[in-house]
This record gives C-alpha cells, structure tokens and sequence, in this order.
C-alpha cells in the first residue's frame, strides 16, 4: 500500500494511471471499523485500484463538537488498510487541504437544514465541501458512502447531479453489532451499559418497521410513538425521530415502501443516529 501525503503526489500518480483503469475511492476520517471496511471490500470488487483517504476535517465540526477528542489511531488504521490489500492511502494535512484565505463552499439551502443539518450547523457546508475538494483530487470512477449517514449520501448524490460530475455515488448497507447497534467511530466513546442502551435504537427502528410491514400501521405518529415508547425506558435523549421520503426528504403523511425513519439521540454525551427503510 503507498501512504501518500501531499495533494501534488497523488494528483500526479492518478494522472500516470491507464484511463482504462477504474478507480474506486473510500473517503474516512479514519478510526475505521466494519462499515468502513465493507466500502473497502465493495470498490476493491467494483474497481482496478482503491484509494482511501483518512483526514478528520475540522471544517464539518462545530465548535461545541468532538473534534478534538475525535478517536485518531492512525497505525492501526494503516495496519488494517494494508491487510485489506488497499492500494493507495491518502492522508493530507489540514495545511495541505485548507489554504491561507479559504473561502469557497459547497452547501444546499434546501437539504441542509434539515435532520442532522438543523442540529449541526454548518456540518453539511463542511463535509459536502471536503468531499468535492477530494473528488477533484483523486478523479475516482467510483466513490462509496455508507447509509448510516442516510443524509450525507443523499447530499453528495445531489451535488454529483447538480454540479455535473462524473462520479458514480455507491451508497453501502449499514453495518451492525450482534446487538443491531450501527457500527461508529463514535461508539468508542461508550461505556459498556450505554453499549447496552444504544442497541435498543435499532431493536424499535426494527420494531416499528415491523409494524408497518406487518400490521399495515402506515401513519407516521403511532410508528414515531411507539418507537419513543420503547425509547423510554432507556438513558437515551432524542434529538429527532422522522419520517421521510428516502427519495427526497420530505417529511411523510401516510408511510410507504419509501419511507425511511430517521434517528438522532444522544447516550450520555456521545450523539448517534440511525435509521431503517422501510421496504
Ligand atoms: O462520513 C465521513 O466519514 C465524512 O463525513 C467524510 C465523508 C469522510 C467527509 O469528511
């Protein structure tokens, strides 16, 4: 695996590659675990070379966020990218990606003030903005985004269609603990009884989609109550439960095959979110 540093290194070696070449891309910000790897196994199968980049991008964290306790264990990173035979690792500094006088920025007025983005200002503005700058870096045929982070792949694809560019977006399954907990760099954070705690959001995501399937429940507040219900018993704050139209986001009446519920809480003070379709 070739660990690259600089901008300029990597621009120059993908240039050297055959255009016939597919080119896969798995953008992280490292402390990778499962959902990542299973990006990794899905471009290395889809493509001629991987290239995964590691940068926690400081621009996509508020103030009041985790960004400097953000867990950072980069040989052990290394050490499981090269056993997944990953060909090319990019790890640029923040020097290197953010010039003195950045100043331009990628955002949406319609989709970032909503779900995650109405409590994490200016997360999306960051994180769509990193993204396009590393897409023009690295010029990949293919790039895979996990859908725990439902919003955020829906938001690049919006951006690869609004802004013409020529990347295929390859959404990957949530990856889960035995338990159901969606798999986190965050859930480092948690304790062993707040382990217990979080697996209990997926346990009544999969309990109201059931629900739904089942017992043709189709109306968003008994599906969002019983789910709250069950919520309730646990040291768990919520901080959204919805649902929405998985194809663009509205906020729906009566729930359907496209319907999708969307959670965001916090244990203690580690935040996740999750969500389920439910088709
Ligand atoms: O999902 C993430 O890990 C980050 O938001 C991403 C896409 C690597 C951009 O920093």
């Amino acid at each position: 695996m070739k660990i690259i540093k600089s901008i300029k290194e990597l621009v120059d070696l993908r240039k050297s590659f055959n255009s016939k070449k597919k080119i896969g891309f798995v953008p992280t910000m490292g402390a990778l675990h499962q959902g990542h790897l299973s990006l990794v196994s899905k471009s290395k199968k889809q493509n001629d070379v991987t290239i995964v980049s590691i940068f926690v991008n400081p621009t996509q964290f508020s103030k009041n966020e985790d960004l400097s306790k953000y867990p950072k264990p980069i040989e052990n990173d290394i050490k499981i990218l090269k056993s997944f035979q990953v060909d090319i690792l990019f790890i640029p500094s923040y020097n290197n990606i953010y010039k003195k006088d950045f100043s331009i920025w990628i955002f949406s007025d319609k989709y970032t003030n909503i779900l995650c983005g109405k409590y994490r200002k200016n997360h999306f503005k960051g994180a769509l903005t990193i993204v396009l700058k590393l897409f023009n870096i690295v010029n990949p045929n293919n790039a895979y985004f996990g859908k725990k982070d439902f919003q955020q792949c829906f938001l690049i694809k919006k951006m690869v269609t609004d802004l013409n560019l020529n990347i295929k977006i390859n959404p990957v399954p949530i990856v889960r603990e035995k338990s159901g907990l969606a798999l986190s760099s965050r859930n480092s954070y948690l304790k062993i009884e707040q382990k217990e705690d979080a697996s209990q959001i997926y346990k009544s995501l999969r309990s109201a989609k059931d629900d739904f399937k089942k017992n043709r429940i189709e109306s968003p507040t008994l599906l969002i109550n019983s789910i709250k219900k069950k919520l309730n018993n646990i040291n768990i704050k919520i901080q959204y439960l919805e649902i929405r139209d998985s194809h663009n986001l509205s906020i729906v009446k009566k729930c359907n095959n496209k319907s999708i519920i969307f959670f965001a809480g916090f244990i203690g003070k580690t935040r996740l979110i999750d969500n389920i379709q439910l088709n």
